[in-house]
């Protein structure tokens, strides 16, 4: 099943909580949380109270993408602003596998990312003891940036060896995703799309969450 997460960084922050509402209505399966420390990523975006005000009022699986320097030190305080999936980086300074152990002694779902230098074995490791994996088709750091076409290899690659070893994560891809480049990561092995402009900036994103499923085939 395809799963749709926009991702609020292109939200209109003036009205957040109205406009994530509106995405869910529109189809959304769950909400793309960015959090930049501007240490990891030369770019500073949300953290914790901004998340638990947001999932105080709108009930809806949180989908937190750190892209933070020393992500163990604020797992405890992101699963209690309402995280369901906590998301850190390969690339960060924290100890992988005890940073997935944190997470899920917090109670939240764990994922773990890799830049885009960074090769799909990196992650193989920890495949047994993650519930996604989200490859980066873009630097991160900032939305409206183009699509990186390595991502699609790279989604291969991690599937194959995933399915060699009967487990199914999920694939998440991040950047660039719309119409066009959506379906070379599904067709890859991706099932959950993160898409920053191509839904929160359009007419209408329920038009735009029909037209990423469309692509895509589901
Ligand atoms: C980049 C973020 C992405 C970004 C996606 O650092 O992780 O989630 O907001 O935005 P678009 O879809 O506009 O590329
Ligand atoms: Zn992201």
């Amino acid at each position: 099943m395809l799963k749709l997460s926009p991702s609020i960084l292109a939200a209109d922050f003036t009205r957040l909580g109205e406009s994530c509402a509106a995405v869910l209505d529109a189809g959304a399966d769950m909400l793309h949380v960015d959090v930049m420390d501007g240490a990891f990523v030369p770019n500073i975006s949300l953290g914790v109270p901004v998340l638990a005000a947001l999932s105080a009022r709108l009930p809806a699986f949180y989908d937190v993408h750190l892209m933070i320097r020393r992500p163990l030190e604020y797992i405890k305080p992101f699963c209690g602003a309402g995280a369901s999936l906590l998301t850190f980086h390969l690339e960060a300074e924290s100890p992988v596998e005890q940073t997935i152990r944190a997470i899920r002694d917090a109670g939240c779902r764990a994922g773990l990312s890799i830049k885009p230098a960074t090769p799909p074995e990196a992650v193989f490791p920890y495949l047994d003891a993650l519930d996604l994996v989200l490859v980066m088709s873009v630097e991160p750091g900032f939305g409206g940036q183009k699509f990186m076409p390595a991502a699609a290899g790279k989604i291969a690659a991690i599937r194959a060896e995933a399915e060699r070893r009967g487990l199914s994560p999920d694939i998440e891809v991040d950047g660039g995703i719309n119409p066009e480049t959506a379906p070379l990561c599904v067709r890859a092995g991706a099932n959950v799309l993160v898409a920053g402009s191509a839904v929160f900036r359009a007419p209408s994103p329920a038009d735009a969450i029909a037209a990423l499923r469309r692509a895509c085939g589901a």
